[in-house]
């Protein structure tokens, strides 16, 4: 604009005040380089201007095609394809190709997919022997953490991040052997002997199958678990820039294997604000216990004495369209496995009080995955402390996907934030006897 009039130029004028001095800043797809702010210096020892952005509320870290969020809206899209179209008619590991390859497989690409990532499931049985040293009660989240890390020592030659084919193999490798990892973890955590994959299976299936096997000689999955399944795997599989998306790529920028990226992708996922608030959200449902609490707990929420999991969204402002297409599936999960689960009664109590309360709705807390996440898995028979597990598994091959594509990117530099340092200078030290 000059004189408040648009001149259709896409740039920034900046005037500093400090100088007097004004600076032309290209404008690109919406973005300015915070680098082109460098250049405003009061004199010339000055280091220059820089940007400060807590939570990288307001950053762009890198150029991405994976996944597209649009939050005002509501709406998710993997390479452009709206997520309800592919919980609707696609399957997890076709969606895991499409996030990674950038196009749907056809039909001989994705039998190829199929049969790779199946005879891929099994790990070293040094893993299983490393898992079996964690104490009976260990997170299980900690146990993938770890054993994901340790399968880099595996595999070395993952190292070669510039071969296309050991990108390729450490991708199928990952996808196909977490759930061994995660299903072995909680085995683990009860005392159970580990159950090998099961390669007639579907990838949902067999996880079933390691999870729930006991003494038959075939496990069946029920078709309408193993489906409710691998739609949660599908909506779970990307969703852009977040905690544990920003630390695979932070990591993964310093150039190691790409196990090394994944467990601190996992590592990312862990704490209750991300991967973990499927498991608050449960804690909180129960503590609430009954629909005739909701209406006091929801003004403990507003009295900022509580805070509402599996509500609000750093992008959603909005319904998150994957918290609608589970709701969907609860009824027909709790109809396979036959169990009434009081929590969902409560949950659905919350939601609609909430929804008509101008105190959420003007901040526009809707709610997010993890909302009616955990009631499923609970249904499903899974164990809370396994809730974040379960969206660790998906969330691996949005996270190679976006790794996959850091590694081809021009502009890939390692990631080295700056910091305004708020410390003192030129302290002396003291020796101990004389503090
Ligand atoms: N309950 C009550 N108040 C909330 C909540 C909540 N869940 N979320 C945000 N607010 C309030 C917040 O106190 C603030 O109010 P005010 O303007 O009066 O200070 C306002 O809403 C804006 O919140 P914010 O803290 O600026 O939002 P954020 O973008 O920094 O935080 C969030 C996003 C997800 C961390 C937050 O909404 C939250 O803690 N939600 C609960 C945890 C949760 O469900 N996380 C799962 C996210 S989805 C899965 C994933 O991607 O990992």
């Amino acid at each position: 604009m000059e004189n408040g009039k648009a001149t259709g130029t896409d740039s920034l004028t900046v005037t500093d005040n400090r100088t007097g001095q004004s600076y032309d800043i290209q404008i690109t797809d919406g973005t300015v380089r915070a680098m082109d702010f460098r250049q405003m210096k009061v004199d010339e020892g000055d280091f220059g201007l820089m940007t400060y952005d807590p939570g990288y509320k307001n950053t762009a870290h890198c150029r991405s095609a994976v996944g597209y969020i649009d939050g005002e809206q509501g709406l998710l899209e993997y390479r452009g394809i709206p997520i309800e179209q592919l919980a609707e008619n696609s399957s997890y590991l076709e969606v895991a190709f499409l996030l990674i390859y950038g196009h749907l497989p056809t039909e001989d690409e994705l039998d190829d997919w199929l049969y790779q990532i199946t005879h891929h499931t099994f790990v070293h049985e040094n893993i299983k022997n490393f898992m079996e040293g964690f104490r009976h009660d260990a997170d299980p989240m900690g146990m993938l953490l770890a054993s994901v890390g340790g399968l880099s020592t595996f595999y070395p030659e993952a190292k070669g991040i510039d071969d296309e084919y050991q990108r390729h193999v450490s991708a199928v490798r990952l996808i196909a052997k977490v759930p061994t990892l995660a299903a072995f973890a909680y085995r683990h955590s009860l005392g159970l002997p580990y159950v090998y994959p099961d390669n007639e299976l579907s990838y949902a299936g067999n996880f079933l199958s390691m999870l729930f096997k006991i003494a038959e000689t075939k496990y069946e999955p029920d078709p309408r678990i193993e489906r409710a399944l691998d739609v949660l795997f599908i909506l779970h599989a990307d969703h852009e820039q977040n905690c544990s998306t920003a630390a695979v790529r932070n990591i993964g920028s310093a150039l190691p294997d790409p196990f090394t990226a994944m467990a601190g992708g996992i590592a990312g996922l862990y704490g209750p604000l991300h991967g973990g608030a499927n498991i608050a959200v449960v804690k909180m449902l129960q503590k609430i216990a009954s629909t005739d609490n909701v209406p006091d707990f929801l003004q403990g929420v507003k009295n900022g004495d509580e805070r509402l999991m599996g509500f609000g969204h750093r992008v959603y402002k909005n319904y998150d369209p994957r918290a609608k297409i589970i709701e969907k599936h609860i009824d027909e999960v709790l109809e396979a496995t036959g169990k009434e689960n009081p929590l969902l009664e409560v949950a659905r109590e919350l939601e609609k009080r909430a929804l008509d309360d101008e105190y959420f709705t003007s901040r526009k807390l809707y709610p997010n995955v993890d909302f009616y996440s955990g009631v499923i898995y609970e249904a499903l028979g899974i164990p809370t402390d396994m809730f974040t597990v379960m969206f660790a598994v998906p969330r691996v091959s949005g996270w190679m996907a976006q790794w996959m594509e850091w590694m081809n990117d021009p502009e890939l530099k390692i990631a080295r934030p700056r910091q305004i340092y708020t410390g003192p200078r030129d302290v002396d030290y003291v020796p101990v006897n004389e503090r």
